[in-house]
C-alpha cells in the first residue's frame, strides 16, 4: 500500500516476521522462518557487511576432534567465565546444541580449516578447559581467522536460496508496541529519505552491539545499539548493560581486533620488560586466561610502569610462532598488522591494548529468544531479539571468546524457529493510528534544529568519558563523572542540529540518530555500574574489588520512566554449578 504524504510516498509493507539485522543470529532466524512465513530482512547495511563478519577465531563447541571435550565441561567453563552471573539453564541449552549447529553450518557449506583426517579442526581460547578447569582446550571451530565472514557467506546464500526478502540500507527507527503487543516497525530508506512501515505478526531485532560508545574499540561503525535503544525506548527494560566486555587485544589506538585466536596458535603477551606477565596472574591458563582478567591485567602493567615504552600499550608477540602458523591460521590479522601498523608478526611483536568489544547486556530474552519485560520473565507477544543486542544471559558477567557465534547461532534459530509456530497461530495485528508519527517527529527535529550544537563534538565528548571513567576499571567518582558529563551532553543533543537537508543518503542525519542511541545506552550502562557496588568479571570497582554473592548475584533490569531510569533486580538462574571463586 502508498500512501502520498509530506516524505514522499509513504509505503506500508505485510510480512509474517520482519527481522532486524542482517548478521549471523538474523540470518539464521530468516532461514528458519522462510520455509513457512514471509520473511523479510531490513538491514541498514548489505548483509554481508554486518559485523559478524568480524568474529575471527572461531565458534565454541565440544566437538571433542583434537582430544576429549564434553558440552558440560564447555558450560562449566562458560558459567565459571562469567562469574557466576550466567543463567545456567541457558548455558546448558547454548553448549548442548552448539555442536549440533556447528554441524548444522558445515552441511549448509560452511568451509572450515581442517584437520589432516578431515575433520573441523578446533583451537584452543581463553577460558575453555577440559575436566572442568584443568587446563586448556581445543575447543574452538574455525575458518582460518575469518570464521564470521564464512558464518555471513554461507547464511546468506541460504536465505537468497530459500526466497527471503531483503531491504538493504533501510535503517529501522522505531518499533510499534501497542497494548503491550509488537506489531512492526518503522525504518528510514537511505536511499531516498522515505519513511517505510513494515507490519508484521512478529519482529526479531538482531542489532548487535553498541560498541562505537568507546573511544578505543574494535566494533564497526555501524555498532550503535539501535535495537536496544528502540526496545528500550518502548517500554521494555535493558538488563546487565554494566557489563561490557574489553578484548585484551586490539591494535594499539585503532582498537582493530587481534583474534585471541593468535594466543590460541602460541602467541603471549609481553611487558616493557619482556616478560610473559601472564604467568603471574594466571599460573594455569596464562594467556588463555579470560578477557575480562588479561585485560585488567594489562592495564596493572601499563599502570605499574610496565607499559612498552612507557605507554599504554604491552607486546602480542608471535615471533617464536612457525611463519607458515601466522600466515596461513591468522591470515587476516597477519595482513591487518602489515597494512596499518608496517610491523610483521612473524619477525616483530604487535603493539595491543584492551579494545571496547562485546556487551554481554542487552534486551532481556527467554530461552526461545522471545523478549521479557519484568522480573516475572513475562514476554513481549511478537517481540524477540537475538544476538549480541539480547540478553538470554548465557554470557553473565564476561563472555568467553567463541561464546558469541555460539550465541548467535543457537538463539538465533530459536528464535527463527519458535516465530515461526508463533505467526502461524496468530493474526496480523492492527497497526497502530498514524504509525511513523513518532519517527516522523523527531526526524524533523533533528532536521529543523538550526543551533550550534554538532554531532560529532558531543560523540567525541561521549567515547573519551566512557573509555577514561567507565572501561576496563571504574570507580564510584568515575561513574558519577559519567553521568554528569552524559547529563550535559543530553542536553547538548536536544539542541543538536543537521546540517544536511538532503534526501538521498544522508548519512549525517543517521549518525546523529544513532548518537542518541548511544546516548540513551551509555547512561543505562553507567547508572547501572554505579550501582552496582562489587567488582564480577568485566565490572571492575576498585572501590568495591570484590564480588559480593550475597547481595549482587543478581541481574539488572533498568527500565525508561519519566523521572529518569529505575533500576530493578532478578535472580540469577543456578541449576548445576554453585557460585566459586574463579582461579585460573
Ligand atoms: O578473538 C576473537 O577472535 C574474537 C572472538 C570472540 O569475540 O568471540
Amino acid at each position: 500500500m502508498a500512501v502520498a504524504g509530506r516524505w514522499g510516498t509513504e509505503m506500508t509493507h505485510q510480512f509474517d516476521a520482519v527481522v532486524v539485522g542482517a548478521g549471523g543470529a538474523g540470518l539464521w532466524a530468516a532461514l528458519e522462518l522462510s520455509g513457512t512465513a514471509n520473511t523479510a530482512v531490513l538491514s541498514k547495511l548489505y548483509p554481508t557487511r554486518s559485523h559478524t563478519g568480524a568474529a575471527q577465531g572461531g565458534i565454541g563447541a565440544a566437538l571433542g576432534n583434537m582430544e576429549e571435550d564434553h558440552w558440560e565441561w564447555h558450560a562449566f567453563d562458560t558459567v565459571k567465565g562469567g562469574d557466576y552471573l550466567c543463567d545456567q539453564d541457558a548455558v546448558e541449552v547454548m553448549c548442548r546444541e552448539a555442536i549440533d549447529t556447528v554441524y548444522e553450518l558445515e552441511h549448509r557449506g560452511l568451509p572450515f580449516s581442517r584437520t589432516e583426517d578431515g575433520r573441523i579442526a578446533q583451537r584452543p581460547f581463553g577460558g575453555h578447559s577440559r575436566e572442568f578447569g584443568k587446563g586448556p582446550v581445543r575447543r574452538s571451530c574455525y575458518a582460518a581467522d575469518r570464521t564470521g565472514h564464512m558464518i555471513l557467506q554461507t547464511l546468506y546464500q541460504q536465505c537468497i536460496k530459500n526466497q527471503v526478502r531483503f531491504f538493504d540500507e533501510f535503517h529501522v527507527v522505531d518499533l510499534l508496541i501497542e497494548e503491550n503487543v509488537c506489531r512492526g516497525v518503522i525504518a528510514y530508506c537511505l536511499a531516498d529519505g522515505t519513511l517505510h512501515t513494515f507490519r508484521a505478526k512478529a519482529v526479531i531485532l538482531a542489532t548487535g552491539g553498541c560498541g562505537r560508545m568507546f573511544r578505543i574499540t574494535s566494533n564497526a561503525y555501524a555498532l550503535t545499539g539501535d535495537g536496544m535503544a528502540l526496545a528500550y525506548r518502548r517500554g521494555v527494560p535493558l538488563e546487565d548493560m554494566e557489563f561490557f566486555q574489553f578484548h585484551p587485544t586490539g591494535i594499539y589506538k585503532m582498537g582493530i581486533l587481534i583474534t585471541e585466536g593468535a594466543r590460541g596458535e602460541g602467541g603471549v603477551l609481553r611487558n616493557a620488560r619482556g616478560e610473559r606477565f601472564m604467568e603471574r596472574y594466571a599460573p594455569t591458563m596464562k594467556d588463555l586466561a579470560p578477557r575480562d582478567m588479561i585485560s585488567r591485567f594489562i592495564y596493572r602493567e601499563i599502570r605499574e610502569g610496565r607499559g612498552i615504552d612507557g605507554q599504554d600499550y604491552v607486546h602480542l608477540d608471535l615471533t617464536h610462532l612457525p611463519a607458515e602458523t601466522i600466515e596461513t591460521r591468522l591470515p587476516d590479522i597477519t595482513d591487518f598488522v602489515r597494512t596499518y601498523l608496517g610491523v610483521d608478526p612473524v619477525w616483530q611483536p604487535i603493539p595491543v591494548q584492551p579494545t571496547a568489544h562485546y556487551v554481554m547486556g542487552g534486551i532481556p530474552t527467554d530461552l526461545d529468544a522471545r523478549v521479557v519485560i519484568d522480573e516475572k520473565n513475562t514476554p513481549l507477544p511478537g517481540l524477540y531479539a537475538a544476538g549480541e543486542c539480547a540478553c538470554v544471559s548465557v554470557h553473565g558477567a564476561n563472555r568467553l571468546g567463541t561464546n558469541s557465534l555460539v550465541d548467535i547461532l543457537v538463539f538465533g534459530r530459536r528464535a527463527g524457529k519458535h516465530a515461526a509456530s508463533y505467526v502461524r497461530e496468530v493474526e496480523l495485528p492492527p497497526l497502530p493510528r498514524d504509525p511513523q508519527a513518532r519517527a516522523r517527529a523527531e526526524i524533523e527535529r533533528l532536521l529543523a534544529n538550526t543551533g550550534d550544537e554538532r554531532p560529532i563534538a558531543i560523540r567525541d565528548e561521549l567515547r573519551r568519558v566512557m573509555m577514561e571513567d567507565a572501561g576496563v576499571v571504574r570507580t564510584g567518582e568515575s561513574l558519577q563523572r559519567v553521568i554528569e558529563k552524559l547529563g550535559e551532553l543530553k542536553e547538548r543533543y536536544a539542541r543538536v542540529g543537521v546540517r544536511d537537508q538532503s534526501k538521498q543518503f544522508n548519512t549525517a542525519l543517521l549518525e546523529t540518530v544513532e548518537l542518541g542511541y548511544l546516548l540513551e545506552l551509555a547512561e543505562v550502562l553507567a547508572k547501572s555500574a554505579f550501582a552496582r557496588e562489587e567488582s564480577r568479571g568485566a565490572h571492575y570497582r576498585e572501590d568495591f574489588p570484590n564480588r559480593n554473592d550475597t547481595e549482587w548475584l543478581r541481574h539488572t533490569l533498568a527500565y525508561r520512566t519519566e523521572k529518569g531510569i529505575e533500576l530493578r533486580y532478578k535472580p540469577v538462574t543456578v541449576t548445576t554449578f554453585p557460585p566459586q571463586e574463579r582461579k585460573y
